[in-house]
């Protein structure tokens, strides 16, 4: 694994433009570039007065309210774009993603990358053209958890995925006979959480099927994969805000591995204490470094990986992205291709009854 260089430390670095000043963006997105090849020229948001606080902040040159303005007259390498929901919480992007692409520009955006999945498809038939890129930033794919996971489920030993379970706290309206449709729609921006870090693990979901409990608003979505794996994911609505948000398991054919809190990897593996049912007089196995083995940040240290720009691989994400405009490449991880499998399994969130949806 590369070491991390501070932003000052790169030789090469991209000129980037970002639109969208706003509060997840300064959190955690802006501050990823401490630690990228990445070069701020520019920022743009609908308020001047906040792209100018940003400016200041993150040591941008100049400012824009329109961002066809600021394509226009800066030189730029690559954009980031963090939006937020037009009134009838649509997101934004696919109305200025295009664009962009169209610019010549690579795009890193956040998600979710659009309501519909048509509207995704038109993204893709544009970033085809124009031979262009665009990373939506579905954290999991880049969570160091996410990622040793997967490596652990590609061992031999690990055997085949066969089945996953996830749990997320997602409070999922129900379907409103009188209006013909389903109100309170704010879950869709974050089932795009579990669901990626679900696809990343196991590859496409090929059907789904769904129970829910109303008025509590929890769901259990059954998920047949492609691979031919199974799984559920638990949208555990009333859980105790004080409990860890998600945990995520996968069952290989022959041994198990954990994500619990997104930042703890447990791999369950080797042998218990030898001895038949009931006479084994030791649970921990004859040769006790071969059991399980559990993984947490140390707290302690002022170290890179225990922030959580880097726990949830936001950091990982810029990089990757920028590494890929540096070197002219393209990207193969949290492409929009995996939004648009996203979208269509948000689709059928949207449409779930107790009946199989092919995922297409
Ligand atoms: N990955 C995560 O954990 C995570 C967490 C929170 C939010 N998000 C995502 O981040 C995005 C932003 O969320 P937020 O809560 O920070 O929103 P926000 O409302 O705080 O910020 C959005 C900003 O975009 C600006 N904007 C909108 N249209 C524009 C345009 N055409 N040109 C220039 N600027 C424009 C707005 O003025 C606003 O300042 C959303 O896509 C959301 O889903 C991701």
């Amino acid at each position: 694994m590369n070491p991390i260089k501070f932003n000052y430390e790169y030789d090469r670095e991209i000129k980037a433009g970002f639109i969208g000043c706003g509060a997840h963006a300064f959190r955690n997105v802006y501050p990823t570039f401490d630690y990228a090849p990445v070069d701020l020229v520019a920022v743009c948001d609908l308020n001047a007065e906040r792209a100018e606080i940003y400016r200041k902040r993150f040591g941008a040159e100049n400012i824009y309210t329109d961002y066809k303005e600021m394509i226009k007259q800066e030189k730029l390498d690559a954009v980031f774009v963090v939006l937020n929901f037009d009134k009838e919480g649509r997101p934004m992007y696919p109305r200025i993603v295009p664009d962009l692409l169209e610019a010549g520009l690579p795009v890193w955006m956040e998600k979710p990358a659009a309501y519909t999945a048509d509207e995704v498809e038109r993204m893709l038939e544009v970033e085809e053209r124009s031979g262009q890129f665009v990373l939506v930033a579905n954290k999991r794919y880049f969570y160091p958890t996410f990622e040793k996971a997967k490596q652990i489920i590609g061992l031999e030993g690990f055997g085949e995925p066969v089945s996953i379970n996830g749990r997320y706290p997602l409070t999922l309206s129900p379907y409103q006979e009188d209006i013909a449709t389903r109100t309170g729609l704010h879950w869709f921006q974050d089932i795009c959480h579990p669901m990626s870090g679900i696809h990343y693990l196991m590859g496409e979901v090929k059907e789904m099927c769904f129970i829910e409990h109303q008025p509590s608003g929890n769901v259990q979505a059954l998920l047949q994969f492609k691979s031919g794996g199974i799984g559920n994911l638990q949208l555990a609505s009333t859980q105790a805000p004080t409990s860890p948000l998600e945990r995520f398991e996968v069952i290989g054919s022959n041994q198990n591995v954990v994500i619990d809190n997104g930042m703890r990897l447990i791999y369950y593996k080797g042998s218990k204490g030898s001895g038949e049912y009931g006479k084994a007089p030791v649970y921990i196995g004859d040769d006790p470094a071969d059991g399980p083995v559990l993984w947490e940040p140390e707290f302690s240290l002022g170290q890179v990986y225990n922030k959580n720009l880097f726990l949830q691989g936001m950091v990982q994400s810029v990089n990757y992205f920028a590494n890929a405009v540096l070197e002219g490449k393209k990207i193969e991880r949290s492409t929009l291709r995996d939004s648009l499998h996203l979208t269509k399994i948000f689709d059928a969130f949207k449409q779930r009854s107790g009946k199989w949806i092919t995922i297409g």
